[in-house]
């Protein structure tokens, strides 16, 4: 195993809570499980590039808690021009009847990347270092359809299912259903749902990671959460319905994240069967070593029929009481303003480099590194806070506010007004 951060201590740029790639590119966290005491987690990884290219890889970590990790050897590689898989995309892993691990993966290359095949993979040794590619088990079901891509696997009753997300060439964005009895031969079984590019409020032309959390994992609803996208990515959406054998009656459609921030999000359920989402964190990075991060894990619950996102227990358990003012590379907070109060995320010289207002039920969040405002309902009597590095996660009713932070060199600290609104620890 490699250790993940070498440079932990004394680069300010690195995050301590959020997997970062040791060098390269990463994008969407995938294919989680916990097996022999840690978690494995696989990542869209172009290890010798600082911009996302058609060969990804698949990397790996592992971890304990969701929170500390270390990055493994890759587990999956495209097989060069020539090779069947030029790009091997997102996806997901399965425990099978056996108890072992399955992937399932996006494979990619000519005529055009969009429409993807989706193939295994199962380990080729204990320490599940190495995996051996399987065949193609699904295409494109169809002429019509323009994007095909990021296979999720579950068990459902007797039969296995697969769903695939997708976009046809008319911009109707939905997910396509293929039912099992054994994982290696599928059936094409229609659709899911689905939503066209004009409806409001906007869920594009095609859907990237579908995920669904159904209320076998504790919820009230059957919760579909998806990636935004068309020609680009846009946000996560998601929908607390009722899913019944392969199709999905929706309710609202909800806005997950904001600020442009966190995307193509992964479910799984941890070890204490709560139903889970682990985010790819964009625009955070070091110049000429590594870009892209994995937020900290969020537990999905659903409240009067929407979705709410609340840090993993793991956060509030490596807290630290920070001694004095010490300022910190990584902070949870939690604060609990009354209307009109602001927060401030102060470095060693005084200035802010976040600041948080809020105001009759509305949190404002701006960042010294500019841009616009982003504004959020929230009504809740507290805000949750995750500062790590550049890594700003911003808790709110309304959604989850992601933000990059800049000068974070030195650590930083929170600030408010009134001191009896705020609490906040270090993470170690
Ligand atoms: C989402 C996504 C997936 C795709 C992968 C490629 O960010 O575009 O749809 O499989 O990234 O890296």
């Amino acid at each position: 195993m490699t250790a993940l951060r070498p440079d932990m201590t004394t680069n300010a740029l690195r995050p301590r809570m959020h997997l970062t790639p040791p060098a390269g590119w990463m994008n969407d966290p995938h294919g989680v499980f916990h097996i022999d005491g840690r978690y494995h987690l696989f990542f869209q990884h172009v290890p010798d590039s600082l911009v996302h290219a058609t060969g990804c890889h698949w990397g790996h970590a592992t971890s304990p808690d969701l929170l500390h990790w270390e990055v493994e050897p890759i587990a999956l590689s495209p097989d060069g021009e020539d090779g069947e898989d030029v790009g091997v995309w997102s996806g997901c892993a399965v425990i099978d009847d056996q108890g072992e691990p399955r992937l399932f993966y996006t494979s990619v290359g000519p005529p055009d990347v969009h429409r993807g095949s989706i193939r295994t993979a199962r380990p080729s040794d204990a320490g599940l270092a190495t995996w051996a590619k399987g065949p193609v088990i699904a295409e494109p079901p169809g002429w019509d359809v323009a994007v095909f891509r990021d296979p999720v696997v579950f068990r459902d009753g007797p039969v296995w299912r697969m769903l695939v997300g997708q976009g046809d060439t008319r911009g109707v964005a939905g997910v396509a259903t293929y039912r099992s009895g054994d994982l290696e031969t599928w059936h094409h079984d229609g659709l899911l749902v689905s939503r066209s590019f004009g409806e409001e409020p906007f869920t594009g032309t095609a859907w990237e990671c579908p995920q669904l959390v159904r209320r076998t994992d504790g919820l009230d609803a059957d919760v579909l959460v998806f990636s935004v996208w068309s020609g680009d990515p846009h946000h996560v959406s998601a929908s607390a319905g009722t899913y019944t054998e392969g199709r999905f009656i929706p309710g609202a459609w909800q806005q997950v994240t904001l600020a442009g921030s966190h995307y193509a999000p992964t479910h799984f359920t941890d070890v204490d069967g709560r139903p889970c989402l682990l985010f790819w964190v964009r625009g955070v990075g070091e110049p000429g070593v590594w870009a892209g991060a994995i937020s900290v894990p969020y537990v999905v619950s659903v409240e009067a029929g929407a979705v709410r996102l609340t840090p993993h227990p793991a956060v509030a358990a490596a807290r630290r009481d920070p001694v004095g003012s010490e300022p910190g590379t990584a902070l949870d907070i939690e604060w609990s303003p009354r209307s009109g109060s602001r927060l401030s995320l102060l470095g060693p010289d005084g200035l802010a480099r976040a600041e948080l207002t809020m105001s009759d039920g509305v949190l404002r969040v701006r960042t010294a590194a500019g841009g616009t405002d982003v504004v959020v309902d929230h009504h809740g009597p507290s805000l949750r806070i995750v500062a790590d590095a550049q890594v700003l996660e911003v808790v709110a009713d309304g959604g989850l506010v992601g933000l990059p932070l800049t000068d974070v060199d030195g650590g930083l600290v929170p600030a408010t007004d009134d001191p009896g609104e705020l609490s906040w620890w270090h993470l170690t």
